[in-house]
């Protein structure tokens, strides 16, 4: 449990807020209009899951039919089995095929405002297709095959989306790593997945910054090796390193490729994706996802969670970044095929002003706006005047996802954006579930802020103890799933142990999630945090033993431990606690500020700027039990300023806990 002060005050939030009675009226059609319609659907889905799902998947095009819904020999799940189909034909050439060819598909703002104005592409479905096919071609001539994964490392361009629906189209599996990681992180994700091709573009914009993607990209080559080709987009114009017969540009290799590429039939399980995710221990694991049963989830997901609607003026956005499951579900995969433009912003929410969300939101009337509590956050600290300036009326459904979210920021949401018209869905779910499991629907549900309410059609959630046993009302346990689910991970690439023992392992027969939560008298979940030593750093996910595998990778540092703190806008900061080599010892103040900055340095290297530690204490010991293990929780009240003194009494060396606190 990280946030501390967020969970305490969500213990006592005793708040109601029905869906406003202007919803409805606004959005014009409701999918699941009252409680009621909700439970007749959702007792049907744990009843008859197979009815419910077939029903559901009927809404989607089948090269083959599938023969059945469901296998489940736990830990193994096959969704639609003997079916075979293809996303990206049901994203994009089923619409085209339905005469919706001219429908726009995706809506991009780029970041930088030449002159002062946006530079906005909109892309129909019909051009969306010729894209894709033609990018696909270029993916064929390189000689990627079906099965070969692709590694995808961009900005937030249209390009992007391009790429990943390119590599679905040919059977390619897609590995996006999103453009804040290091040329380390690349390493490592293009090695495990042996991945030989890769797609980049020269920079990308950020805070009026360029990002050197293509520079990254040629470090992480030279320690991995591997890969053979680099197709890389033009976006920011900077010079870059060139290498002749491996790197190729975009535009070059499209311009000559053909606009005809037809989609590959892929069997239902057949792999969609890898994205790496962090976990407990150094090592991020590449979580699969397959086909059939993602796309079927995350579509329904989309389309009730937010209540999508075509024809009806309908925008929707989702403020995160490509590169994290969020982006991939509820930007691409799950928003296309429910025909709803999709809108996608290439840069940072303060850029050039801190209205620029809101600046977006009025110009392109968003209708649905999905985004992290950390963001909302950050905008409650910059000013309710940057929102004030804007015309928010076109706002329909407000989503939250990554953390809990503190009652202060739901408020904040729900009147200063949200006009108290629009419901808010805090939808809690994980880069292992594919698409969002415990969630209130808009025109249904009554939220309570910091609740993420109840579980989604065909979600058997519950709260147990280590022995499975399921947990009254109020009292904290784990959160577990008991039955599968169509978008569930069907495995860590390459590391069957660590799948069963991370997931299926801690509770007899039920997928743990990772995350303690409790569920109140009404059944409402409310998530409490990691119960591993996974953070929640502003809505990602870091292991903290990765952060500490980059400190102890610094000449300087012997041992280090790492620690989620509270923090104002992250929700949850990184302390690191660090023991170091007798030579690099700092001799003043001076030199040891300048020693933090160096290793916070090299952490952004080895990681990403995502992962630099807020706070750097050296210390002559880390406090240890006497068996050996690190005391985390000591140092998370050390790190947040609060002792504890019941928690020494295991504590090996109590000189260590006397410097630590300073006294
Ligand atoms: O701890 C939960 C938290 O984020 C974790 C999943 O992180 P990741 O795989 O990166 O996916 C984030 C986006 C889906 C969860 O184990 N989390 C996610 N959504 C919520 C949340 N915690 C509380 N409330 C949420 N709505």
């Amino acid at each position: 449990m990280s946030d501390t002060t967020a969970i305490e005050s969500v213990l006592h939030e005793n708040r109601v807020f029905d869906p406003p009675a202007a919803f409805a009226r606004r959005a014009g059609h409701v999918h699941v209009p009252s409680m009621e319609a909700y439970h007749a659907r959702h007792r049907r889905s744990i009843e008859d899951p197979e009815g419910f799902w077939s029903e559901a998947a009927e809404a989607f095009d089948w090269f083959t039919p599938f023969s059945k819904v469901l296998e489940w020999k736990l830990p193994d799940a096959k969704w639609f089995l003997g079916g075979t189909t293809n996303i990206c034909h049901n994203c994009v050439d089923r619409q085209v095929d339905a005469g919706y060819g001219d429908d726009v598909a995706i809506i991009w703002e780029g970041e930088p405002m030449p002159g002062g104005r946006p530079e906005v592409r909109r892309l129909t479905y019909r051009e969306l297709q010729a894209e894709v096919s033609r990018f696909a071609n270029v993916l064929k001539g390189l000689g990627v095959e079906r099965g070969d994964i692709v590694t995808i490392y961009m900005g937030m361009v249209p390009e992007l989306a391009i790429a990943m629906l390119a590599c679905a189209r040919i059977g390619a599996p897609h590995s996006i790593i999103f453009g804040g990681f290091s040329a380390q992180a690349i390493a490592d994700r293009v090695t495990d997945a042996q991945s030989r091709t890769l797609v980049t573009a020269d920079g990308a914009w950020r805070r009026g910054k360029v990002v050197p993607l293509k520079g990254n990209v040629d470090a992480a080559i030279e320690m991995a090796g591997i890969v053979e080709n680099v197709v890389v987009l033009k976006r920011t114009e900077t010079a870059i390193g060139w290498t002749d017969g491996r790197d190729h540009w975009w535009h070059e290799l499209t311009a000559s490729a053909s606009e005809e590429c037809p989609c590959e039939a892929m069997d239902s399980e057949d792999m969609l994706f890898l994205l790496y995710t962090s976990g407990s221990t150094g090592k991020p694991k590449g979580i699969m996802h397959t086909t059939g049963g993602y796309m079927v989830y995350t579509a329904l997901t989309a389309r009730e969670v937010f209540n999508l609607v075509p024809d009806r003026d309908q925008v929707y956005w989702c403020t995160a970044d490509i590169g994290w499951v969020t982006g991939h579900s509820y930007i691409v995969y799950g928003i296309l095929p429910n025909r709803v433009p999709t809108l996608m912003y290439e840069g940072a929410p303060n850029h050039p002003e801190p209205d620029r969300f809101w600046d977006i939101v009025e110009r392109h009337k968003v209708t649905q706006f999905y985004t992290a509590p950390t963001a909302i956050r950050a905008f409650m600290k910059w000013g309710d005047e940057h929102p004030r300036k804007h015309d928010l009326s076109s706002l329909q459904v407000l989503g939250t996802v990554g953390e809990p979210i503190n009652p202060e920021a739901w408020i904040w949401y729900h009147e200063t954006i949200g006009s108290k018209q629009c419901p808010i869905v805090d939808t809690w779910w994980q880069t292992e579930t594919g698409g969002q499991l415990l969630t209130p629907l808009p025109g249904a549900t009554p939220t309570v802020p910091g609740s993420c309410t109840l579980p989604f059609f065909g979600i058997d959630a519950a709260i147990v103890n280590e022995q499975g046993e399921e947990q009254p009302a109020n009292t904290g346990g784990l959160l577990a799933i008991r039955q599968p689910w169509p978008s569930m991970l069907r495995g860590i690439y390459g590391d069957r142990p660590r799948f069963i023992d991370t997931y299926f392992s801690r509770i007899p027969g039920m997928y743990f999630a990772g995350d303690g939560a409790r569920r109140d008298e009404r059944g409402y979940f409310w998530i409490m945090g990691r119960v591993d030593d996974v953070i929640n750093v502003s809505g990602h996910r870091l292991g903290t033993m990765e952060v500490e595998s980059a400190l102890v990778s610094h000449d300087a540092v012997v041992e280090a431990a790492v620690v989620g703190i509270p923090h104002e806008i992250k929700g949850t900061g990184i302390a690191a606690f660090c023991t170091l080599e007798p030579q690099h010892q700092p001799a003043d103040e001076a030199a040891t500020e300048a020693l933090r900055a160096t290793l916070s340095a090299h952490v952004g290297r080895e990681i990403g700027p995502i992962a630099r530690p807020d706070l750097i204490r050296f210390t002559d010991a880390l406090p240890k039990t006497r068996s050996g293990k690190i005391m985390r929780r000591l140092l998370r009240d050390i790190a947040a300023g609060e002792d504890n003194p019941q928690d020494m009494s295991t504590l090996e060396d109590q000189s260590v806990l006397a410097q630590l606190r300073g006294t």
